[in-house]
């Protein structure tokens, strides 16, 4: 199923789900007036004394209780499960959507699925649905009272719509004290992950008491704003109340009078009295509930953003039919961020041809690894690959020795074949090319990797990330710094892999001894094309 297919079914799946709340969530509200005709038809009969109507009057309330429990019990279950629906569905898209947009940062991405969609959880869905709810309530309520007695049922609907004033009035002021929030606890999330997976660089350069002030100092700006969030929301709820206090006395008062004019018995004013609360508290809580999704509209935007980015994914490659044995050919390329830091770079690739790209720290030559890659945009001039090395993903015929290599939680051979299938005898050979040796075992294979685990040395982490490349059959390598941090008896080892691979290779790399840079088959110094 595509995404897009996907996402409609999960519309469909949410819609239906909101109808069924809306059913079980009507049937459940009639609890709004069970109890209030109960207690009002009660009072009629027992000061008539009819008892034994009474009695039967008791056995049709229970079984109309049975029913709003039942109907209250599946209408939690549906709630609970819509949160889970659109819950996974907002994670899973904020992945997808870093799987196309990889210039998106990633620590928003982590906010958002660890901090947005909890909020999200509460403002919005919960919102949503208790919303559906008051609002079945105060109707049905409503109907019953205006039954009961239209003028005064009519009344108790204009005083209920008082403290309806209250959320136009607070509306700005709560989008901006959530929107307040929300920006300060991002910035105090992104602090503390810095911390942490900085520990030991503030603890070397001895700055932890000045990291943890600053840490400090974000917490509590981040908690001051949440106070201050919902503080404004109980302003808010003070007012109301006050308004649906004052709603509540002028009704009872008006009740009175219509009993003391006989058009109103008092069973039928008990029964009035207590429904009206149904239908002030519904609106009331409508009312809460419409603040709380007013205020959340900063909330919305950010799902929004990172769920349904528009960028387009970057294509820069353009497939070419080369009539030589030209595998890729890069003209006039220019290459940077919002400026370009390489400009006019030209050069071709032949099949099975060793290229050396070399530059100083800083030059750009990640970066024309990524462009060549399609994660970062080519900010002018093309890039062309035969036909034989494009393919969508890009990965397919390239494989690519990243500058940082990343160890995942994991056995020894899951890191190197990160869940692909690779027969034993290939994964020890390949190991024993790069110099891993003490790990070309079985044994050594099952060895746990990763957080709490064996760490490797940084040497050996980038044999590790060269055999992981050399697994797999490519057609064009991109190097990114294979030499740098090795011994010389490992460098050398790396160079002969590199030249002796069959396919051809791009060695981008900022420091070779002038000894081995004669034996690739092309130089280009970067030098000339930085700007
Ligand atoms: N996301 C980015 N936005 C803007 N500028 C960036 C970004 N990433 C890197 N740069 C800048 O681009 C320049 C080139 O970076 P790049 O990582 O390509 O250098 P490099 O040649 O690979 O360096 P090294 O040998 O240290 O790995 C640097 O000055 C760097 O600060
Ligand atoms: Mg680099």
């Amino acid at each position: 199923m595509t995404n897009k297919q996907a996402n409609k079914s999960i519309r469909r799946v949410v819609v239906l789900r909101l109808i069924l709340i809306a059913i079980f969530g009507g049937i459940t509200a009639l609890d709004g007036i069970i109890s209030p005709i109960l207690i009002g038809k009660l009072m009629d009969n027992i000061s008539k004394k009819e008892f034994s109507t009474s009695f039967i009057l008791l056995v049709v309330f229970l079984l109309c209780f049975v029913l709003v429990n039942t109907s209250f019990w599946i209408w939690r279950l549906l709630s609970l499960n819509i949160r889970k629906i659109i819950n996974k569905w907002l994670r899973s898209q904020a992945v997808e959507n870093y799987n196309d947009h990889p210039q998106l940062q990633s620590s928003k991405i982590l906010n958002f699925i660890n901090v947005t969609i909890k909020q999200f959880e509460n403002q919005i869905i919960d919102s949503v649905i208790m919303l559906i709810y008051c609002i079945e309530q105060a109707v049905i309520t409503l109907f019953f009272v205006i039954r009961i007695n239209p003028i005064l049922g009519l009344t108790y609907l204009i005083l209920g719509f008082i403290p309806a004033v209250v959320p136009f009035v607070f509306k700005k002021w709560l989008s901006k004290s959530t929107d307040r929030w929300n920006k300060s606890y991002q910035s105090y999330s992104l602090h503390t992950t810095e911390y942490f997976n900085g520990f030991y660089t503030i603890k070397r350069f001895e700055s932890l008491l000045i990291f943890k002030d600053k840490l400090n100092n974000l917490l509590n700006d981040a908690e001051n704003k949440y106070y201050q969030m919902d503080a404004d929301k109980e302003h808010s709820r003070f007012v109301s109340n006050l308004l649906y206090s004052l709603s509540t006395i002028l009704s009872l008062g008006l009740g009175v009078y219509f009993v003391s004019i006989g058009q109103l018995t008092a069973g039928a004013l008990m029964s009035l009295y207590l429904a009206a609360d149904r239908v002030t508290s519904p609106i009331i809580s409508s009312i809460q509930f419409t603040n709380q999704l007013l205020s959340s509209r900063p909330l919305i935007d950010s799902c929004k953003n990172i769920i349904s980015n528009k960028e387009k994914p970057i294509n820069n490659i353009v497939p070419q039919k080369f009539t030589d044995d030209t595998v890729l050919e890069i003209d006039d390329g220019s290459f940077g961020y919002d400026k370009a830091i390489i400009t006019n770079l030209s050069f071709s690739a032949s099949n099975s041809e060793k290229i050396l790209i070399s530059g100083r720290s800083g030059i750009g030559k990640t970066t024309i690894v990524k462009t060549m890659l399609n994660e970062l945009k080519l900010l002018g001039g093309s890039i062309k690959y035969s036909n034989t090395l494009y393919a969508k993903p890009i990965y397919d015929n390239i494989g690519v020795l990243a500058q940082e290599t990343t160890i995942f939680t994991g056995t020894l051979l899951f890191n190197l074949c990160l869940g692909q299938n690779y027969p034993t005898a290939s994964i020890l050979q390949v190991l024993n090319e790069v110099g891993l040796t003490k790990f070309a075992s079985e044994n050594a294979l099952n060895m746990r990797l990763g957080e709490g685990a064996n760490v490797l040395s940084g040497g050996e982490k980038r044999k590790l990330e060269l055999a992981r490349l050399l697994l797999r059959n490519k057609k064009l390598l991109l190097v990114d710094e294979a030499l740098s941090g090795l011994d010389k008896e490992s460098y050398s080892q790396v160079f002969d892999l590199i030249l002796n691979f069959p396919g051809t290779v791009i060695d981008i790399e900022h420091n070779v001894q002038p000894a081995f840079a004669k034996k690739y088959d092309k130089v280009i110094e970067l030098d000339q094309y930085a700007l």
